[in-house]
Formats: C-alpha cells, sequence, structure tokens
C-alpha cells in the first residue's frame, strides 16, 4: 500500500488547475448505457474510482478508453445488465447503473453494496424510487434482482434527499412511459450535470438544483459528447489547504457559485477569498479564528465531503469550535488520527468539539476514507515535522495524484510504493 510522506510547515503558494468532478462523472458514465452509441465525456480525472467504474462497463460489454482527460465510450456491444459482486464491493458507487440498466434491458442484477467507513450506506430509496416506476424486485441474500418489461413514469417522494438515489430515478424515468416527478429530490450541482448530459442527448428533464425534478419520458435518446464540471470537493479541500497553511493560492477552471457555503465558513474564520470568474483565490496570514457551530447538510448547505478538512483548520483555530455531522454516521474517524498530531478534538455522537491549538506535529496516520486521508494531508502539510499518510488508495478514489497536485503548489510530499515482495532489487 502507498504511502505519503510530508515536510510540514511550509506555506503553499501558487496556481492550481482543478480536475473534472469524480461524483458528477460517476454518474454520467452510468447514464451512457441509456444510449446504443459513441459517447465522449471529457475532464473526467484519473481516478480509482474512475477505474473501477470503467472496468463494469467493459465487464458488461461496452468499449471504454481513459485517455488523458477523456473517457471514450462505444456501449453498442453492451450485452449483459449483471454487475458483478466482487465490482460492486470494489465501488459502491456502481449502484448508479442500477437505473439505466433497468430502463435499457428491463431488468438489471445488483448486490447489496455494503456499508463503508462513513456508514451503513443504505439503498432503500433507491430501489422504493425503482419500484414506483413498476420495477419489481427481488432479494436473495445480497442479490437484488430488479426487473419492469416497461417503467411508467410516477410520482415520487424522497424520504431525504439522497444524491444516488435521486440520480439512479431520473435515469431509470428519461426512457419511462409518461411523466415523473421527484419530489424533495437532492439539489447538488452533479446532479444538475447529469440533467445537462441526458437533455443533450435528447430527455426531457426540468427542476435538477431544486427540490422537484421533473422527467418526461422519451423512446430513445442519441449519444452526444460532454465535459464534466469542475470537482467542488477537491476544489474545497485545496483552499482549505492554503487556509490552513497560511499560504497563498490561485484556483482555475472553479464553480465558485458551488462553494458559497465553504466560502462562507472561511471567510468567518478570517481568510481572504477573492472570486472572478471561475477562478478563486485564497490568502490566509494570519491564525484562523473559531467558528462557534458548523452543521453539515444537504446542498446547498455546507457539505459533509469538506467536514474533515475544514476541521483541520479548526484544530489550528484561536478558540473552540463545535462541526455536527448530519449525513454520515461513521464520519469523524479522521479525529483519532489528528489527536495523533496534536489535535483537542472531543466527539459526542454527531458533534465535535475542537479546541484549537496552535500548532500540529508530524506523527504516522492512517487514512481511514476517502475524504478523512485528505484531511490528513492538510494536517500534515500545516503540522511541524514529518507526516506519513497510510492506505493512501483510499485519497487516490478521489484525487488524481494528490501529491503531484500538491507539489505544483510547493507542498514537500513524496508518495512511496511498496516494492513488490517478488522484485529482485538491483
Ligand atoms: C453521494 O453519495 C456522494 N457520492 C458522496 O460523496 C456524498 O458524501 C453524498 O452524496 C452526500 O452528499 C457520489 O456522488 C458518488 P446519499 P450517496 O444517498 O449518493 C442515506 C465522496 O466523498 N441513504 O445522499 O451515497 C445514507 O445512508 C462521497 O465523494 C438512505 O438512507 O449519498 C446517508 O446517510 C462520500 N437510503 C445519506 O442518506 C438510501 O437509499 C446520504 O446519502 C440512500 C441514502
Amino acid at each position: 500500500m502507498d504511502k505519503l510522506v510530508i515536510e510540514g510547515g511550509k506555506p503553499l503558494s501558487g496556481t492550481i488547475v482543478i480536475q473534472g468532478a469524480k461524483n458528477a462523472a460517476l454518474p454520467i458514465l452510468a447514464a451512457s448505457m441509456l444510449v446504443e452509441g459513441e459517447v465522449t465525456i471529457d475532464q473526467v480525472p484519473r481516478l480509482l474510482d474512475i477505474d473501477v467504474m470503467l472496468g463494469i462497463l467493459r465487464e458488461l460489454g461496452c468499449r471504454a478508453e481513459h485517455d488523458d482527460q477523456t473517457v471514450r465510450l462505444d456501449t453498442t456491444g453492451l450485452h449483459s445488465s449483471h454487475i458483478p459482486e466482487a465490482l460492486m464491493r470494489q465501488m459502491r458507487s456502481s449502484i448508479f447503473l442500477m437505473g439505466p440498466l433497468l430502463a435499457r434491458f428491463g431488468e438489471v442484477t445488483i448486490y447489496q453494496p455494503g456499508g463503508c467507513a462513513i456508514g451503513e450506506r443504505k439503498i432503500d430509496l433507491h430501489l422504493s424510487g425503482l419500484q414506483a416506476l413498476g420495477a419489481e424486485i427481488e432479494e436473495d441474500g445480497s442479490r437484488i434482482v430488479c426487473y419492469a418489461k416497461k417503467l411508467k413514469g410516477a410520482e415520487i417522494h424522497l424520504d431525504f434527499p439522497s444524491v444516488g438515489a435521486t440520480e439512479n430515478i431520473m435515469m431509470a424515468a428519461v426512457l419511462a412511459e409518461g411523466l415523473t416527478t421527484i419530489s424533495n429530490a437532492a439539489r447538488e450541482p452533479e446532479i444538475q450535470d447529469l440533467q445537462h448530459f441526458l437533455n443533450r442527448m435528447g430527455a426531457k428533464i426540468i427542476g435538477a438544483g431544486t427540490d422537484t425534478i421533473t422527467v418526461e419520458g422519451v423512446e430513445k435518446l442519441t449519444p452526444c459528447a460532454y465535459q464534466v464540471i469542475p470537482d467542488r470537493i477537491v476544489t474545497g479541500t485545496v483552499m482549505v489547504a492554503a487556509a490552513a497553511t497560511r499560504g497563498e493560492v490561485t484556483l482555475l477552471n472553479t464553480c465558485p457559485s458551488h462553494l458559497t457555503s465553504l466560502i462562507h465558513v472561511l471567510r468567518r474564520a478570517g481568510v481572504q477569498i477573492a472570486v472572478d470568474g471561475d477562478i478563486i483565490k485564497v490568502g490566509a496570514a494570519l491564525r484562523p479564528k473559531a467558528i462557534d457551530r458548523i452543521v453539515t447538510s444537504p446542498y446547498p448547505a455546507f457539505p459533509t465531503d469538506l467536514q474533515s478538512q475544514v476541521m483541520v483548520l479548526l484544530a489550528l483555530a484561536d478558540g473552540v469550535s463545535v462541526m455536527k455531522e448530519t449525513i454520515f454516521e461513521g464520519r469523524f474517524k479522521h479525529v483519532d488520527e489528528l489527536a495523533r498530531m496534536g489535535a483537542d478534538i472531543r466527539v459526542d455522537l454527531s458533534s465535535a468539539f475542537i479546541r484549537g491549538v496552535s500548532r500540529l506535529y508530524g506523527a504516522t496516520v492512517e487514512a481511514t476514507d476517502l475524504r478523512a486521508g485528505a484531511a490528513l494531508v492538510i494536517a500534515g502539510l500545516a503540522a511541524q515535522g514529518k507526516t506519513v499518510v497510510e492506505q493512501v488508495h483510499h485519497i487516490d478514489r478521489g484525487y488524481d495524484r494528490i501529491e503531484q497536485m500538491l507539489g505544483r503548489l510547493g507542498a514537500r510530499i513524496t508518495r512511496f510504493s511498496p516494492v513488490p515482495n517478488n522484485t529482485v532489487v538491483p
């Protein structure tokens, strides 16, 4: 397993171009299964999760190439809607394939994706949404077979604005007969991106970005070329890293409007943020101020995917802050690792009480999940001394070569890959 070795204490500085959004690319790759032909998707970052998704599409019969940041798919050869259990377990986002494959084939077999480090990750809202569209669902252990001769439009209300369930239902409804409305839908920018992609192929969807989405079913779609939006969570991660190291960083290819809640939080902490079109400039010469309360909530509120990163900044702030996590029940696993670096954080159920310290100290820490791992990298950049971050594969799921990205901003960060034990070292 790779490790990252970080020499901390150096402010980040310089300019960086943000990668395409993982959480937009994954559903868009899945949605490509709705159409027969060649689809080109630009600004798709090189990530483990993208590799797994492309592997599944190849397994189902598609041709899939990923050159630099462009994915070229040919779905003509798509012949199966049975997603292998091993591949489902590698990446729970393969659940996004349910809706498109059900709409295209009338049947899909998946396996319970199971929980992960951050929580149980149930899929009941996905299944009940597809059932509302007329799907029959049979569960046999972890195997789930879902079939429908023809999906029919329906009025669907989500008990919780689930991102994945909203996307799965949207994709299934595109080829259904009649009108589908999704109320209490998730409003994330990635859902708007999915709507834009589907409508470019001839779908008739309105309302993404609001809490009510309407889909008018169509007979078929036409292949297209599309470019994915920039990744707002990678953008936010770099912004927090710049602030935590008291650096000065310019970020290009951003969507500032996707980050209003983070920008508000960072400005409350005393960080200088300037926005000009798709450019964000971050500057922080002083110690951050504590923030009495931040609560993670569905978009456009403060995103759970930036909770661990901002906690690092607050761990260095002047005063006591409280961070409440309301989306995932297991998303404080970075706290114990930060404590090894000198952070003073106490967790009580879904709230973390963060007493800022003047500095963190390098240590050997372990990434437990994607965003917790990113937070530990930020902590290592800000800490005095050397930090070793282990289990870096978690980070590689969502950040395209994070050491190169931050290295371009002056970070002293090196990746070490273990020598395979059958290799003869010269
Ligand atoms: C998406 O996950 C993102 N992943 C997550 O990003 C993100 O944290 C999450 O949305 C919330 O914004 C992708 O887009 C690939 P949810 P998703 O369905 O769709 C419960 C990252 O770091 N729930 O909105 O799985 C669920 O248990 C990842 O990039 C049900 O109860 O999120 C959770 O507590 C992590 N039943 C809450 O809703 C369901 O059927 C939010 O889940 C579905 C979800």
